[in-house]
């Protein structure tokens, strides 16, 4: 005779954070097809911007800690290498550094809605640029996020740098952007 189980309980977290409980007794193995459907979760492309941009940014800081300056010193660089990273593994959304007066020439904007962005986000620091352009037949939701000099460090190192077209950054100035492209279609 088989003996009696306690339920089990499964938590499983969908993507939106709905956090679905399903209990079942006397199994060894979950029912799986008997588990309530988990309502259909979707983001809005804002959000998924917001998102991505908490996470580079959280990282960007991690650049500024004090005691690493050579981290902080090739940040452009290391944001660029990860950013190709995403790409080679597939993903489909893209983000780059920009700037209005870029140290590397590479670093300036390309598109109408980055240099509409870059200047919006000059002229209202603290706030975010949200837009939509349509790149290579594909349409896109375009964050940019401010850059803002947030230790000495960024500051002295821009000014100082002979291919800097800019020598009088200021500590909190917004320096540059940080793009965030979603795609709209897939
Ligand atoms: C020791 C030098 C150094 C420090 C410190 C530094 N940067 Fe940079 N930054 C660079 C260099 C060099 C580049 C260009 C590198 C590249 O794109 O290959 C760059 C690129 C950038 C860009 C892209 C546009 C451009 O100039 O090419 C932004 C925006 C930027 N830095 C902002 C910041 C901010 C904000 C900080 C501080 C949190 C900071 N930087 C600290 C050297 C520095």
């Amino acid at each position: 005779m088989n003996h009696i189980k306690m339920p089990e309980v499964f938590v499983k977290f969908t993507l939106g954070g709905m956090l679905v409980l399903a209990a079942t007794s006397c199994q060894q193995e979950p029912p799986v097809t008997s588990l309530p459907q988990a309502p259909a979760v979707t983001f809005k492309p804002q959000e998924l911007a917001d998102a991505l941009h908490a996470v580079i940014a959280a990282d960007q800081k991690t650049y500024a800690l004090p005691g690493d300056e050579t981290l902080l010193a090739h940040h452009a660089q290391k944001l660029r290498a990860a950013a190709e990273f995403v790409q080679q593994e597939g993903a489909e959304f893209h983000y780059v550094l920009r700037s209005l007066w870029p140290i590397n020439s590479k670093d300036a904007p390309e598109t109408d809605t980055e240099k509409t962005g870059l200047q919006y986000v000059l002229e209202h620091p603290g706030t975010n640029y949200y837009g939509g352009e349509s790149l290579g037949g594909r349409r896109y939701f375009t964050a940019v996020y401010g850059e803002k000099a947030t230790v000495n460090a960024c500051t002295d190192c821009h000014n100082r740098n002979p291919d800097s077209p800019k020598k009088d950054f200021k500590m909190g100035d917004v320096m540059g952007g940080l793009v965030v492209r979603v795609p709209l279609e897939f």
